[in-house]
């Protein structure tokens, strides 16, 4: 019996592992805009390449997340909408590629600039999950710690404004990618 469970148990962590986003040839909405977060100067700023950058060798002086701010757009009425992470052969993926996704207490909006967020920072709140990239491929799931978005769920109300954020997970990690071919994005589905 014990045998059986453990297979049992290794067969449902290896499904949990490989669930993959869904395939890219779906209808999607992507981020309105994309802001970088410097870790230790709190400092936002919008940007044409997302980074996620941890350096622990310099302290984290030069670690960098990246924000998203989605507007949720008249054609998600009605459907199912969850997360796709892509990046295209074009990217840089260099150490562990595992990134958190983390949504925000506030999104960043467009008319902000970093002098007037200085205070603000980067309102991190609940951790989602935590992926696995990889160049040329949208991301898998290593963990869920909320369905939300993870998994389909209601789209938003056409209108509503969110906010996520992107976090190295070990010490010595870049991601980057141009915002305009790659990046988090929200699929929706009928
Ligand atoms: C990528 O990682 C290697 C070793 O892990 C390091 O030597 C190299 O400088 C890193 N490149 C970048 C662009 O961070
Ligand atoms: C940016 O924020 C500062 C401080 O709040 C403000 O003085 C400045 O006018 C803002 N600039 C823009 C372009 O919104
Ligand atoms: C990207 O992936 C596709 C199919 O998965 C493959 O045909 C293509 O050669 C890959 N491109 C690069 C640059 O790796
Ligand atoms: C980002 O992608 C766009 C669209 O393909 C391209 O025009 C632009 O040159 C790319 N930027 C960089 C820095 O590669």
């Amino acid at each position: 019996m014990l045998s059986c469970k453990i297979i049992w148990i290794t067969l449902l962590v290896s499904l949990a592992a490989a669930a993959p986003f869904e395939a890219r040839d779906e209808a999607f909405f992507s981020p309105s805009q994309v802001w970088l977060y410097g870790v230790s100067s709190h400092i936002i700023a919008p940007t044409p390449a997302g980074v996620v950058s941890k350096e622990s060798t310099s302290g984290n002086r030069y670690s960098i997340t990246t924000l998203f701010t989605f507007i949720y757009p008249p054609q998600v009425e009605g459907k199912k909408c969850h997360f796709e992470f892509y990046l295209d052969p074009s990217s840089t993926v260099n150490g562990s590629a595992k990134l958190d996704l983390f949504s925000s207490i506030r999104p960043v909006r467009a008319t902000s600039n970093s002098t007037a967020f200085w205070s603000r920072g980067n309102q991190r709140s609940d951790q989602l999950g935590r992926l696995s990239v990889s160049k040329n491929a949208s991301a898998t799931w290593d963990a869920t710690y909320n369905e939300y978005l993870a998994e389909k769920i209601d789209c938003k109300t056409p209108g509503t404004v969110e906010g996520f954020e992107l976090v190295g997970v070990y010490d010595n990690d870049l991601v980057s990618w141009n915002v305009s071919t790659s990046g988090l994005r929200i699929v929706y589905t009928s």
